[in-house]
């Protein structure tokens, strides 16, 4: 049964009548995540892949869907690209502490083939809560799904990666998918790896700076409490 969108949020999100942004009841969203049925997909996972890390955080990292270690765990980026992208935010100094890491399909494909768009618009609502709930500053999108997703736009990854764009109040820094750089392969004139380095950097540094900006998001509930 194809449920609507009206559906899934009913229930779970309450306007707040003051400001724009939407209270989001992320564990009743969470848990109409892990009973979901509005597409094919969820015949042949094992288990739903909600998002791992931290939810509170300012950094989301978004890949595509889950892979075979994924879907067996019911946690994102668990197999050798999640190993490689660890290693790299080691490596580049962003503590995996303030990010949360999430799919843009939050069950697996069959032999991991790409997302329909079907697919992706029977899952969206799911990113776009875990979104309006977490407000990360810092948006990485792995690879080219998770970049169409969050810009909107038919841009491939070679040409946005590195970028900064501002998407749904947040910087978005797309890179290359941790599996492509598994792959191997060259981009310009460096390894798709070294290119993941490069962005990764940037976002390092896109956090700090705006560490060291005034925060103009005041919860208007908590300031209200203060007089
Ligand atoms: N690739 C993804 O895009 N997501 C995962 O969780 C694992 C591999």
């Amino acid at each position: 049964m194809a449920l609507s969108g009206a559906f899934l949020y009913c229930p779970t999100v309450t306007p707040n009548p003051s400001s724009t942004p939407m209270r989001v009841d992320i564990d009743a969203v969470r848990e109409q995540a892990l009973a979901c049925t509005r597409c094919a997909l969820s015949e042949g996972r094992t288990q739903v892949v909600w998002g791992k890390g931290n939810l509170d955080g300012d950094l989301l990292f978004i890949g595509e869907a889950p892979g075979f270690h994924e879907d067996q765990q019911g946690i994102p980026f668990v197999g050798a690209a999640g190993q490689l992208l660890d290693k790299l935010l080691d490596e580049v100094g962003i503590p995996k502490s303030r990010a949360a890491v999430v799919n843009v399909l939050k069950c697996r494909p069959p032999n991991n083939r790409d997302p329909a768009p079907e697919e992706i618009e029977s899952c969206r609502p799911y990113l776009d809560a875990q979104l309006a709930h977490m407000s990360p500053k810092v948006i990485v999108t792995l690879g080219n799904f998770a970049t169409k997703f969050i810009l909107e736009e038919n841009i491939g990854i070679t040409k946005a990666r590195g970028q900064k764009y501002e998407r749904r109040g947040a910087v978005v820094v797309p890179t290359f998918h941790p599996a492509a750089a598994l792959r191997g392969g060259r981009f310009g004139g460096m390894s798709t790896v070294d290119a993941m380095r490069h962005d990764l950097t940037t976002v390092k540094e896109t956090l700090a700076s705006l560490e060291s900006q005034p925060d103009e998001s005041v919860d208007e509930t908590e300031q209200l409490g203060l007089f």
